[in-house]
């Protein structure tokens, strides 16, 4: 067997595998730019929606605490929102991400003519006429069971993953309760008034307002709090809004490119994490979920990655540090498929041309997303070049051996790994030897071989379940390399 690292020529690069200390908030907002692909929203529309409901708040005279709870509630109120993809898609039978954008400005409450055209716009689109009209009335029938139980799911998981993260229970109860309307006319539960957390309010009215203005202007946006005023939004936090607009308070330097600095000043408590806090850990593991939830055939696969890539990392003797640095790159590394729609993910046959391009495109959203975080550089590149290959056959980037580190090359051979070993809308899973066979076809020149031969050491199975971080911890201290 020949080791690709020769192959390499050089030594491979070494990325920075320190995670520095580095702000939670600015970790937490530059991934809700992960969740802004999932929802169809422009990227950066969490981080502004965020910036909003602070202004707000401060304005009411909120207090630190609660400001605090609810600057991390405004970047995650859409994390759940990955779990009712593949329900979504499936009951509309066309592209959710689509969907979902154009569903925060179509007032659902009730049948308009926005609400039918949204139907019209989004419905089995491309479909043959009879068989769109059937959709078009099955869902108009199921309409109202069928969005009560999308919005349940977002928001009971989003709620379970703000607590996974460790955020305060607050924050996760601000989550859950996102589509609640002061009249009554929300989801899941039909809250009322004060019935509904006075952090969800804010968040609800936050949102429409930054999504109306991306889309529309500041008018339009002034224009959709008067009118839902009472309806969907708290009178009083209009009332807030109304006067931070008069003051020219509300909109400024929203869309400039310190949207997101001015977001993070606005944290009360400024929380630092560092590589050895465990918060870290948890907010790569919650991420990893909210990514693998997109559709039934990723189910587990980021952790499924860590897991291999941890293995291979272990049994080729890096060191302790390198090795939390690759599971946390693995848990990271499809962040960008929140940015694919399920029509493509849960395709059952092969992908055209114009399909496999938006594929080809996650990585570089993996990239976008992570390389906004300072000191997270070198994670950053390792986690979007999984797909790159050592011959320079892989993407987004073509980057061959001389530009892919150690770290890099571990990854793409456990991604290969967990994608064979678990099933795909168009074949079973394959078994390990299977497997292995096929790894080794792409070894050395394209899958550096002394990782596949670690992977193959190590006698990890794709089904085992995913190794907290206190167990990796007692096994790594007590892992002799170190
Ligand atoms: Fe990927
Ligand atoms: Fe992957």
């Amino acid at each position: 067997m020949q080791g690709t690292w020769e192959v390499a020529a050089q030594k491979p690069p070494q990325p920075s595998t320190k995670e520095p200390a580095a702000r939670l908030s600015h970790v937490v907002a530059a991934l809700s730019q992960a969740l802004d692909l999932s929802t169809g929203q422009p990227i950066g529309h969490s981080v502004r929606a965020c910036l909003i409901g602070m202004r707000i708040a401060e304005e009411i005279g909120a207090p630190e605490q609660i400001r605090n709870d609810l600057f991390y509630a405004l970047l995650l109120k859409d994390c759940g929102c990955s779990s009712n993809a593949s329900k979504t898609f499936h009951a509309l039978q066309s592209d959710d991400i689509k969907a979902k954008g154009n569903v925060k400005t179509t007032d659902w409450t009730s049948t308009n003519l926005g609400s039918i055209r949204y139907a019209l716009a989004h419905v089995a689109t491309g479909k043959p006429l009879l068989q769109r009209t059937r959709a078009i009335l099955q869902l108009a029938v199921k309409q109202k069971t069928h969005a009560k139980e999308v919005t349940q799911l977002r928001c009971e998981r989003g709620a379970t993953l703000a607590r996974l993260m460790g955020l305060s229970e607050n924050t996760a109860t601000g989550v859950r309760n996102l589509d609640e309307h002061w009249d009554g006319s929300g989801l899941p539960e039909g809250f009322i008034r004060n019935e509904i957390p006075l952090l969800s309010r804010v968040m609800l009215l936050a949102q429409t307002l930054e999504v109306f203005f991306s889309a529309q202007g500041q008018g339009a946006a002034m224009d959709v709090s008067t009118r839902r005023k009472g309806k969907w939004f708290d009178p009083d936090l209009v009332k807030a809004v109304n006067s931070l607009h008069r003051r020219n308070a509300l909109w400024a330097d929203i869309s400039s490119v310190t949207a997101m600095e001015n977001c993070l000043a606005t944290e009360p408590h400024q929380r630092v994490m560092n590589k050895d806090d465990s918060s870290l850990d948890r907010i790569c593991n919650a991420f990893s979920q909210i990514v693998d939830a997109k559709s039934p055939f990723t189910y587990n696969h980021s952790l499924g990655v860590a897991n291999a890539a941890v293995a291979t990392a272990r049994t080729l003797g890096l060191s302790r540090e390198r090795v939390l640095f690759i599971r946390h790159a693995a848990l990271l590394h499809d962040l960008g498929k929140l940015s694919v729609p399920n029509t493509i993910l849960e395709k059952n046959g092969k992908l055209d041309n114009a399909e496999w391009q938006i594929m080809r495109q996650h990585p570089y959203y993996t990239h976008k997303v992570l390389s906004g975080i300072p000191g997270f550089e070198g994670l950053c590149e390792v986690a979007a070049s999984h797909h790159e290959k050592l011959d320079g056959s892989g993407y987004f980037r073509g980057l061959d051996a001389s530009r892919l580190s150690v770290e890099s090359r571990i990854l793409a051979v456990a991604d290969v790994f967990d994608a064979l070993a678990s099933a795909r809308p168009y074949r079973d899973a394959l078994p390990r030897e299977r497997v292995f066979e096929i790894l080794w076809k792409d070894a050395p020149h394209a899958l550096d071989a002394n990782c596949v031969k670690a992977l193959e050491e190590s006698g990890t199975e794709s089904n085992q379940s995913f190794i907290n971080l206190e167990n990796l911890n007692q096994q790594l201290s007590s892992f002799s390399f170190y």
